[in-house]
This record gives C-alpha cells, sequence and structure tokens, in this order.
C-alpha cells in the first residue's frame, strides 16, 4: 500500500545537520608563518595523534559493530525471548513530543542508549507522515492511517459538512473528528485492557473504548512527567490478567523548548536530559518488578524541529497585486499553507495568480502552492474534504504568515514542513523480546507503527496505511 512512499524517492531534499559522519573530525587549525617551528611540529605531532586516535575510534567502533551484525544474526535465528512474569505481551508506547532525531547525540541519554543498545532502532529516524504536526502524527502513529483518512489533518481545521472547526483541546473527547481505529480501540475490542496516560485522540469514545476514568488520563499538561510515569507501573501491580496490555505515555518535552528557542539551544538538550531521566525511571520501576526484559516499549517521537527566523518570512499581504487573500481563507499557515477561498472563486486562478506574484515578492520563491490534487502524491495530502483545497509547501526554515509582525519575536522553531526534510525526522526505538538486540533498520513512516503493535499483541488489527508484511523485518517472530 505504502509501496511509492518510499522515503528516498526525493533524497534531494534531505538535509541531513547530526549525521554527517565525516564532519566528526575538525578542520586543522591553519598555523601561520610567524609561529616557530617547534610549535609547528609540535601542532603536526598533535595533529597526528588525533588522526590516529580517530583511526582506532573508527576502528574499534566497525569491530563493535561487526560484533553487533553477529549478535543480530543470532537473535533473528533464534525466535522472541520467553515472558516468565507476563501473561500476555504487553506494549508501552511513548511519545516525547518534538523528539527530532539526532537530539539523543546532544547530550548523555545513558536511559535511551541502554534500549537502543539492546533493542532495535531507525538508525536514521522515523519518518513523520504530512504535515509533521503533533495532532496528525499521533494519531497516525496509533491508527496506521494517513491523515486524510482519519481525520485529524492539522492541529487546527474546519470540516465544510460539518460546519465546524477543530480545535484544541475542546475536539480532543469529540468522537465526531476522529475516524479510524486507533490501538486502544483495537485492543478493548479484543478483550483486553489499554491505558492512555495521555495521547491525542485517546479522550474520544470509540467502540468499545470509553476513557473509563482509571485507564484513560484526561489531559493536563501540569501533571509532572514523575506522576505519568509512575502511573504507568502501577498498571503493573494489577493482577496478572488484568494488567493492560497497551499502555501509552505522552511527554510535550521537548517540543515546548523546541518552538521557543529553535532545536539548538541549552534548553533544549536539557530537556532531551530530562527526558532520558523519565525513561531510566520507567526502567528502574519496571526492573524493581523484575519485568524489564518481559515488557516491550516503543519509544517515538511525533515529529523534529527545525530553527525559523525573521529572514525567513513570507507574507501573504505581498501578494495583494496579484490576488488578495483574505485571512479568513486562510485554515493553516507558518509551516505549510492551507487555503480555502469562497466558493465564487476559481480554484485554479487563484493558485495561477498567487505563483505570479511570489516569483515576485520577497522570499517568495520558497513557497510552492498547489491544488491539493496535484501535491506530490507520496503527501497522501488529497483525500478528505477537510483538507483545504489550496496547499502551499514551504521550504524547510521558512515561515508563511499573513502580514509583516508588529515587532513580534520571529526567531525560534518550528515543524509541519514536508515530511521528507530530515530535521523533520524522529526517533524509533524498540526494547523487548520481539525487538532484536542491537538490530538497526532503515527509516520508515510511522503509519507502520499500528502493524507492529498489533503484531506485538498478536491481534488482528483494522484495515490501515502500513505496508503488508512489515512487521515481520523489525520483529523476530514469537516462539
Ligand atoms: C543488555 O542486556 C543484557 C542481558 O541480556 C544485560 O546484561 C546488559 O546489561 C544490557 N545492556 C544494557 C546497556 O542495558
Ligand atoms: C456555518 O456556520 C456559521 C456560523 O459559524 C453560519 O454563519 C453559517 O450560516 C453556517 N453555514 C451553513 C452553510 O450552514
Ligand atoms: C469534553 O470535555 C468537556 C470539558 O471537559 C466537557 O464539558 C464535555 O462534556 C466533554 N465531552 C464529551 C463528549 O465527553
Ligand atoms: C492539572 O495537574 C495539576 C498538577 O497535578 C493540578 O494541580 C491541576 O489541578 C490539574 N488540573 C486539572 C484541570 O485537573
Ligand atoms: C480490566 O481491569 C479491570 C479492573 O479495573 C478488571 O475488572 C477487568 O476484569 C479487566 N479486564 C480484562 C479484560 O482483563
Ligand atoms: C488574477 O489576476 C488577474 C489579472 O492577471 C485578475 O484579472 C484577476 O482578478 C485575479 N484573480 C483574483 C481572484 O484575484
Ligand atoms: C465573490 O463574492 C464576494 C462577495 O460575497 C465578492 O466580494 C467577490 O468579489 C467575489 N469574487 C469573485 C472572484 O467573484
Ligand atoms: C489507507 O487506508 C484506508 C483504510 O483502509 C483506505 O481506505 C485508504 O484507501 C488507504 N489509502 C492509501 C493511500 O493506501
Ligand atoms: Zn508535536
Amino acid at each position: 500500500m505504502g509501496g511509492e512512499d518510499q522515503p528516498n524517492s526525493t533524497t534531494s531534499l534531505l538535509s541531513r545537520p547530526y549525521y554527517s559522519g565525516s564532519s566528526s573530525t575538525p578542520p586543522p587549525e591553519k598555523t601561520t608563518t610567524t609561529v616557530p617551528f617547534i610549535s609547528l611540529l609540535l601542532t603536526t605531532c598533535l595533529a597526528l595523534s588525533v588522526t590516529v586516535a580517530i583511526a582506532i575510534l573508527l576502528f574499534s567502533s566497525s569491530l563493535h559493530h561487526s560484533q553487533v551484525n553477529l549478535q543480530i544474526s543470532e537473535a533473528i535465528a533464534k525466535f522472541s525471548r520467553p515472558l516468565p512474569k507476563l501473561k500476555h505481551p504487553v506494549v508501552i508506547l511513548i511519545s516525547s513530543d518534538g523528539f527530532r532525531f539526532g537530539y539523543q547525540f546532544k547530550t548523555d541519554t545513558p536511559n535511551i542508549d541502554n534500549l537502543i543498545k539492546n533493542g532495535t532502532e531507525a538508525e536514521e529516524g522515523l519518518i513523520p507522515v504530512f504535515p509533521s504536526a503533533t495532532f496528525p502524527n499521533h494519531y497516525s502513529i496509533v491508527t496506521g492511517l494517513h491523515p486524510a483518512y482519519h481525520g485529524i489533518i492539522n492541529n487546527r481545521f474546519f470540516d465544510p459538512k460539518l460546519n465546524e472547526t477543530f480545535t484544541r483541546p475542546t475536539g480532543s473527547n469529540v468522537s465526531k473528528w476522529w475516524f479510524g481505529e486507533p490501538l486502544w480501540e483495537t485492543v478493548v475490542n479484543h478483550g483486553f485492557n489499554a491505558s492512555t496516560y495521555f495521547w491525542p485522540g485517546s479522550m474520544a469514545s470509540k467502540g468499545k473504548w470509553t476513557c473509563q476514568e482509571y485507564f484513560c488520563k484526561q489531559f493536563n499538561e501540569s501533571v509532572p512527567f514523575e506522576e505519568r510515569v509512575d502511573g504507568v507501573l502501577n498498571y503493573f501491580d494489577m493482577p496478572s490478567s488484568e494488567i493492560p496490555v497497551l499502555m501509552t505515555l505522552y511527554f510535550q518535552d521537548p517540543d515546548a523548548q523546541g518552538h521557543e528557542v529553535g532545536p539548538d539551544d541549552p534548553d533544549i538538550t536539557e530537556a532531551v536530559g530530562r527526558i532520558d531521566s523519565m525513561i531510566g525511571r520507567l526502567i528502574q520501576g519496571l526492573k524493581k518488578r523484575g519485568i524489564f526484559e518481559d515488557v516491550h516499549i516503543v519509544l517515538v517521537g511525533d515529529h523534529g524541529m527545525v530553527g525559523t527566523c525573521d529572514k525567513k518570512l513570507i507574507f501573504l499581504d505581498d501578494l495583494a497585486p496579484w490576488i488578495k487573500i483574505s485571512s479568513s481563507w486562510v485554515e493553516a499557515d507558518k509551516a505549510q499553507l492551507g487555503i480555502r477561498p469562497p466558493a465564487n472563486y476559481s480554484l485554479v486562478d487563484v493558485v495561477a495568480n498567487m505563483t505570479k506574484g511570489l516569483k515576485k515578492v520577497n522570499n517568495g520563491k520558497h513557497l510552492k502552492v498547489y491544488l491539493k490534487e496535484k501535491l506530490p502524491k507520496r503527501l497522501h495530502y488529497a483525500a478528505s474534504d477537510r483538507i483545504s483545497p489550496i496547499i502551499g509547501l514551504v521550504d524547510e526554515g521558512f515561515t508563511v504568515t499573513q502580514s509583516r509582525p508588529g515587532g513580534e519575536k520571529y526567531c525560534g522553531g518550528a515543524h509541519g514542513y514536508d515530511n521528507n526534510y530530515f530535521s523533520m525526522r524522529s526517533i524509533f526505538i524498540g526494547h523487548g523480546p520481539r525487538f532484536a538486540k542491537g538490530k538497526k533498520v532503515a527509516s520508515f513512516k510511522n503509519v507502520e507503527i499500528y502493524n507492529i503493535v498489533t503484531s506485538i499483541l498478536d491481534i488482528k488489527g483494522a484495515p490501515n496505511n502500513g505496508t503488508r508484511g512489515f512487521p515481520n523485518k523489525i520483529l523476530v517472530p514469537s516462539r
């Protein structure tokens, strides 16, 4: 189903700021002629020894790599590890909002590193769906559906049939917005318990899932992260047949900091460290109960983050000589554009006039507007009348907005861009009996996760946009 979706179809879009292996060697410092010969010699010696050290490092890491590969083939040859303490496989699905791929290298993350070392990792990150925004992506992760099919096509959107606008948080518990079958519904439909310590969509009743108080927490971003982790751990103290087989856990960091300060700031580093310590708290709690090796942990993020600033703005008002775009037409802006002109306008004309104007206005070449049906197919962003009829794709790091700001702060971070940008990638790490130790897999789209989780839980999932057979590439067979 997702065959045409291979991420390398447009690799030209990829930028890899955190992943340029060769840039780890700093360029040798230039020595001027005024420097005495002896110090030149010293510098050369130093440079030489650094080179040798790096060579040794590289050699030992490649050695380590082949050991890991050996471990992988052993693990794959065998079957999953047994579950002595749990009656049924359990998956804890954790999201760290806006955890851009590469953040794990910013600071010491010993707990995340342990999950990676003894688990399976998407080595170059997890690919979000378009738009790379929070609600669409969280709901794609738990339904396996592209936003056009699960209904949450953005964080805020207009439904012409309902003649209503979905907003956070008021739409969060209203079932009519949320299509598809989320994992918690699949799980309770199979007669198991499921729990949600926050996740977009979890507060809406669906099928047998009614968001019962004990199992389904009402979103409240002030609840301390420690309390969330402990809440999840408490479920393991239930009688073993009643333990939820799916538990979600959500942290709003480091997204919150990323928007404020952009991806490269000490605040991010600190937030990442804090997320790692929460993973550590979870691991310790599971170890204390003797079940760490039995539980499946799936750690993901919803999207990445890229720096934005005031020199990279595009203003719709600048297009006035070609077309006057009323702010009431604009359904999405910043990292993508969504426009719904009134019915008496020709959409083709609006696109044509905008395209003409964008050739002339400041930064205009960094925004491309399309009738949604003409967007690249890989975005799957057309098959819903909730999607604005005209969509603009914005170049990485640029933002589009109505008018020139009145002294507003515009430097910070954003996401929502084309999901092919490397900066929009997040992480996928799986740990537990069905995940081989030390296994690395290629990047994949988050719509595959639904089938991975139903495979681990050994339940039949609802039809979705994941690729048939994909979980077999990620998981080791169950015994
Ligand atoms: C990986 O798992 C093994 C046991 O299977 C354990 O001895 C080791 O400490 C674990 N490594 C890490 C980094 O957690
Ligand atoms: C849609 O709702 C608005 C108020 O929010 C109302 O003014 C308008 O008449 C409604 N349109 C239709 C077609 O019902
Ligand atoms: C959704 O939450 C609001 C505010 O907490 C509440 O008033 C409303 O009754 C809830 N709606 C549903 C369908 O649960
Ligand atoms: C949200 O959580 C905080 C911290 O636990 C608490 O003080 C507050 O009352 C909660 N708010 C709601 C609406 O429950
Ligand atoms: C779910 O947990 C409740 C306890 O809150 C228990 O009464 C019930 O039997 C459990 N359901 C299943 C299917 O295990
Ligand atoms: C588009 O531009 C043409 C002139 O090139 C103008 O006549 C027409 O009114 C414009 N359309 C809109 C919707 O502004
Ligand atoms: C569409 O109708 C509005 C009034 O409702 C009018 O102001 C506008 O000029 C019309 N536009 C076109 C392109 O016909
Ligand atoms: C995605 O899955 C839904 C539900 O099975 C289906 O209706 C839709 O056609 C699928 N879309 C694509 C692009 O595969
Ligand atoms: Zn997010």
